[in-house]
C-alpha cells in the first residue's frame, strides 16, 4: 500500500523537524498534513512583490539559541545573517533604549549615572515593597525595579498586552525584570543569533525537501474523513491544539492573539529600527515593526517601507492562538488533556499548540529532536512501544 509510515499533523518547526529526521535518518515515508495554504507554521514569511520586503506573516521571528545541537541542525538548512536584535520603547514623546539599561536610566532620569550610582538609585526606589510581599504583578514589578521605571516601561505595556490592569495580574507572570548597569542593548543573550539569509520560507521548505516527505496543504486532520483515514492506523505526531484534538471536552484552553495591521508607507525609513514598543497606556497598539531593518543587507525599492502595528487581545475560537494565558483554570484543564493524550494510542503530542506552551523556535526544534531520539527512533528502529 502507499500508506505512510508516519503522519505529522502541522508543518511548523516542530512537525518539520520530526518529518525531516524520520525521512533522512530512518528512511520512513512521512506524510505532513497542514491546514493552512502554506507550510512552515508561524515562522512563515512572504516577500512583498512590490517592495521586495520580507513580511513575517504571524509576527516578527528572530532566531537565537545557545543550544549547540540546535545550531548545528539548523545550519544544515540555512545560513544566518549577523543581525542582532535591538528594541526601543516610546514613552511620553521620548524614545528609550531597551532592555532597561544605563542608557535608559540616564535619559529617563535626565542625568548621567555611573553603574554603581544607577544600582544604588534602583535599589532605593525598589525598596518601597519587599518582593516576597508582592501580591500582584504591579507590586512585584515595583519591588524589582521601583515605581518610576515600572510606571513608564511596564505598566502601560503590560496592561495592553493582557488587557488587564497589572494590579489584577498574578505576581508569578514575572520572575525577574533584569536591569543592565551598562550600555549593552542587545535584546537576546544567546550565543548564536541571526536571521535566515534567504528568508524563513526558504529554510522551512528545505526541511521538507526530501523524496520521502509529502506535504498535503489545506488539509485539516480533524476533518472526519481525514482522521478516519489515519487515526489508529499509523503512528501520528500531532502538533495542533491539544484541546481541539479532544473536541474541547474539558473546555477550551485560553490564548492571547495579536492583530497585525500591515501597511505599506511612502517613506524610505519609517522609524529607524526594527521594533519600537509603545509604552503609553493611551496608545492602543503594543508595538510597531518595520521589517526592512531586520535585513539591512538587502536592496529594496526606494521610498517605500512596510510597517506593522500590533494589537494584543484575548483569542476567540476563530483567532490564531499565539500566547498561552495559563490561568489556574487552564492548568487544571491541561492536566486532564495530558491524561487523555497519554492514553491516545499511536499518537504523540508536540509543539507549541500540542503542549500548550510558548516555545521559541529553537525550543520547538530542540523538543522535536528529543522526541525523535527518545520516542520515534526507538519505536521505528528497535520496535519499542510508541509512548
Ligand atoms: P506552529 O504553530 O508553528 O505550527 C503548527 C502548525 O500546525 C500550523 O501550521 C497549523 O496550521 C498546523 N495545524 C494545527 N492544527 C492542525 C490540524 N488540525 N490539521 C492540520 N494542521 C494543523 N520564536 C522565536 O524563536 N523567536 C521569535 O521572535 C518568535 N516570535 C514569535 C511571535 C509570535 C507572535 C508567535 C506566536 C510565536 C513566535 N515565535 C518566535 C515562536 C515560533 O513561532 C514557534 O516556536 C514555532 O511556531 C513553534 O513551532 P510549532 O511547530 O510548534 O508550531
Amino acid at each position: 500500500t502507499d500508506r505512510p509510515d508516519l503522519v505529522v499533523v502541522g508543518s511548523g518547526f516542530f512537525g518539520l523537524t520530526i518529518a525531516e529526521r524520520c525521512a533522512t535518518e530512518l528512511d520512513l515515508k512521512v506524510l505532513i498534513l497542514e491546514r493552512r495554504y502554506h507550510l512552515g507554521g508561524n515562522a512563515y514569511s512572504e516577500f512583498d512583490p512590490e517592495t521586495g520586503i520580507e513580511v513575517h506573516k504571524y509576527g516578527t521571528h528572530l532566531f537565537h539559541t545557545s543550544n549547540e545541537k540546535v545550531w548545528d541542525y539548523v545550519n544544515r538548512f540555512t545560513t544566518f545573517t549577523n543581525y542582532q536584535h535591538k528594541v526601543f520603547g516610546k514613552f511620553e514623546g521620548q524614545v528609550y533604549s531597551l532592555p532597561m539599561n544605563l542608557a535608559l536610566i540616564n535619559s529617563f532620569f535626565g542625568k548621567s549615572h555611573t553603574p554603581d550610582e544607577a544600582r544604588a538609585l534602583i535599589a532605593e526606589q525598589s525598596s518601597e515593597i519587599d518582593t516576597k510581599d508582592a501580591k500582584n504583578l504591579e507590586e512585584k514589578a515595583i519591588s524589582l525595579i521601583g515605581r518610576p521605571l515600572y510606571e513608564a516601561f511596564i505598566k502601560g505595556y503590560t496592561a495592553k498586552q493582557w488587557q488587564t490592569d497589572p494590579t489584577e495580574l498574578s505576581a508569578d507572570i514575572i520572575t525577574r525584570l533584569p536591569v543592565r548597569y551598562n550600555f549593552d542593548n542587545r535584546y537576546f543573550n544567546d550565543k548564536y543569533e541571526g536571521l535566515p539569509t534567504d528568508g524563513y520560507t526558504a529554510w522551512l521548505e528545505r526541511m521538507a525537501d526530501h523524496p520521502n516527505i509529502e506535504v498535503r496543504l489545506d488539509t485539516d486532520f480533524l476533518d472526519e474523513d481525514v482522521s478516519a483515514e489515519f487515526k489508529g492506523k499509523v503512528p501520528i505526531v500531532y502538533t495542533g491544539p491539544v484541546d481541539e484534538y479532544f473536541d474541547n471536552v474539558e473546555g477550551r484552553l485560553s490564548w492571547r492573539t495579536v492583530d497585525l495591521e500591515v501597511e505599506t508607507v511612502d517613506v524610505d525609513d519609517y522609524q529607524g529600527t526594527g521594533v519600537v514598543n509603545a509604552n503609553d497606556p493611551d496608545v492602543p497598539f503594543t508595538r510597531v515593526l518595520e521589517f526592512k531593518h531586520l535585513h539591512p543587507e538587502r536592496t529594496y525599492l526606494p521610498g517605500k517601507s512596510i510597517v506593522v502595528h500590533e494589537f494584543s487581545r484575548f483569542a476567540e475560537p476563530e483567532d490564531e492562538p499565539y500566547y498561552p494565558i495559563n490561568t489556574a483554570d487552564d492548568r487544571e484543564k491541561l492536566l486532564k488533556y495530558r491524561d487523555l493524550a497519554e492514553k491516545e494510542p499511536m499518537v504523540l503530542f508536540g509543539g507549541r499548540l500540542g503542549t500548550y506552551k510558548y516555545l521559541d523556535m529553537h525550543m520547538a526544534i530542540a523538543s522535536a529532536l528529543s522526541m525523535y531520539e527518545n520516542k520515534l527512533k526507538p519505536h521505528f528502529a528497535d520496535g519499542a512501544e510508541l509512548k
